[in-house]
C-alpha cells in the first residue's frame, strides 16, 4: 500500500487513517463547535468522546435536534457483527450510546448481524456466529442500557418481522448501487449482496412497530457509513425520515497503526481476557519510542503514535488536563512511556474486572433485553 493510502470499508480498516479525507470521500460533515454546544444545551455536559472529538463526524444531526426541540423524540440505533469475541474498540460506541440514550431519555434497537458474519467470513459456521451473538448479547448488556427501552435482537431470530422490510429496501437497490458502494465482486456469494437490506431495516422498524415516523440516529465508527449511504437514499422512497448519524473514529491496536480488531487477537484487548491477559498485553503495547531510554529522554517520543496514549485518550482517562499531561511527558520525553504502561494496566484491569462481573448478571437479564419472532 503506498503511503498516505488507507482502506476503510465496513468490512476492512487498513492503513493510516485521514478522517479529514474520509469525511470528504463519505460525504459526511464534520462536528462544529456550535453542534456541540447546541448538545450541550440538552446533555449539561459534553461526553469526553464528544469533547475530544472521538465522535467527530455527522449526517443531520442538527436535523435531530430540530425534531428533538420539537418533541419528536429519536430513537438510537446501532449494532454489533458477531464474528468473535467483543473488544474494547466496539465497546467504544457503546459507551457513548448509553450516554446518548441517558441523557435523551430514548429508546435503542440493538441489531446483531449473525447473518452478515456468517455470509462473509468462509471460516465460521452459522451455529458459531450465533454463539458469538449470545456471548456479545452479555457484554452489550453489560455497557448498562436501560432494559425498559433497549431492544436486542439477532437477525437471524427475528427475521421474520426484518425480512418484509428488508425486500422493500432490496427492491430499490440496485446491484450496480452494491457493487459500487461494498465492492462486491462476481465471486462474492449472493447472501452477502442482499444483506446491507437487512442492515438498513432497524433505522425504519420502530415506525413500522409503532405506525408513526421516527426519527432514527445512529452512533457507531465510521466504518459502517456505507450502510447508511444506502439506507439513506431508500428512506424517502418508502416514507420514512432518513436515518442520522454520528460517527466515531476507531481506537488502534495495541501493535503499530490500523483500528482494534478482533481478526487481529494479539493486538486487540478482548472482554472476555483474564486480568493478567490484560496486563501482558498492554506491557507489550507498541510505543513508537526511540531505540534506548537515553534517546526516549532526549528527542521525546509522539503520543499520536503510542497506543499506550491513545488508550488514555479513547477510553480510561475522562480528565482532558490528565491526558494532555500524559501527552507532554511523552512529547518531550519526561517520562517514558513504559513508566505509564503500569498505570495504564490497572486501569485497564479494573474496567475489565468491573465489566466481567455485569457481564455474570447481565445472564439473569437476557429476556428483559432480547425482541423475537
Ligand atoms: P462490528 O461488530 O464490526 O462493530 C461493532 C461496532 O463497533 C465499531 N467499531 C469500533 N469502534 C471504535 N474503534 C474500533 N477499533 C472499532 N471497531 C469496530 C463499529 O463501527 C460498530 O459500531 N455490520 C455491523 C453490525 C451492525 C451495526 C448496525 C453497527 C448492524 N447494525 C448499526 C453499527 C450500527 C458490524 O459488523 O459491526
Amino acid at each position: 500500500m503506498a503511503e498516505g493510502k488507507f482502506v476503510v470499508t465496513p468490512w476492512e480498516v487498513r492503513g493510516e487513517v485521514n478522517y479529514d479525507k474520509l469525511v470528504k470521500e463519505f460525504g459526511t460533515e464534520k462536528i462544529s463547535e456550535a453542534l456541540l454546544k447546541r448538545i450541550q444545551r440538552h446533555t449539561g455536559e459534553l461526553h469526553f468522546m464528544l469533547r475530544r472529538k472521538i465522535f467527530f463526524s455527522h449526517r443531520d444531526l442538527n436535523w435531530i435536534l430540530d425534531q428533538y426541540e420539537k418533541d419528536n423524540k429519536f430513537f438510537l440505533y446501532t449494532g454489533r457483527g458477531p464474528s468473535g469475541n467483543t473488544t474494547l474498540g466496539h465497546m467504544v460506541p457503546w459507551i457513548f450510546t448509553k450516554w446518548l440514550q441517558e441523557k435523551f431519555d430514548v429508546e435503542l434497537y440493538f441489531q446483531i448481524t449473525d447473518d452478515e458474519k456468517f455470509l462473509l467470513k468462509p471460516e465460521l459456521s452459522l451455529k458459531q456466529t450465533q454463539n458469538f451473538a449470545n456471548e456479545n448479547i452479555l457484554d452489550i448488556i453489560a455497557v448498562g442500557f436501560d432494559p425498559k427501552k433497549t431492544h436486542i435482537f439477532t437477525d437471524t431470530q427475528y427475521a421474520k418481522t426484518l425480512y418484509s422490510t428488508a425486500i422493500k429496501v432490496a427492491k430499490h437497490v440496485t446491484f450496480s448501487t452494491a457493487k459500487a458502494v461494498f465492492g462486491f465482486k462476481n465471486e462474492s456469494n449472493i447472501g452477502i449482496s442482499f444483506f446491507p437490506a437487512i442492515q438498513a431495516v432497524p433505522c425504519f422498524l420502530p415506525s413500522i412497530l409503532k405506525e408513526k415516523n421516527i426519527p432514527c440516529l445512529i452512533p457507531a465508527a465510521i466504518d459502517q457509513d456505507p450502510y447508511w449511504r444506502i439506507s439513506r437514499d431508500v428512506a424517502p422512497k418508502l416514507g420514512f425520515y432518513k436515518p442520522a448519524q454520528i460517527h466515531s473514529k476507531f481506537i488502534p491496536g495495541l501493535g503499530p497503526g490500523a483500528k482494534m480488531s478482533a481478526s487481529d487477537p494479539k493486538a486487540a484487548i478482548f472482554t472476555t481476557d483474564s486480568p493478567e491477559v490484560v496486563r501482558k498485553k498492554i506491557m507489550n503495547a507498541f510505543t513508537g519510542q526511540q531505540p534506548t531510554a537515553e534517546l526516549q529522554r532526549k528527542h521525546g517520543g509522539n503520543p499520536e503514535i503510542c497506543s499506550v496514549c491513545q488508550y488514555y485518550y479513547f477510553l480510561f482517562e475522562e480528565n482532558d488536563k490528565k491526558v494532555e499531561k500524559i501527552f507532554e511527558e511523552e512529547r518531550s520525553g519526561k517520562i517514558l512511556a513504559g513508566e505509564h504502561k503500569e498505570d495504564l494496566a490497572d486501569k485497564a484491569v479494573k474496567f475489565i474486572e468491573e465489566h466481567q462481573k455485569k457481564r455474570e448478571r447481565a445472564k439473569d437479564q437476557i429476556d428483559k433485553f432480547m425482541l423475537k419472532d
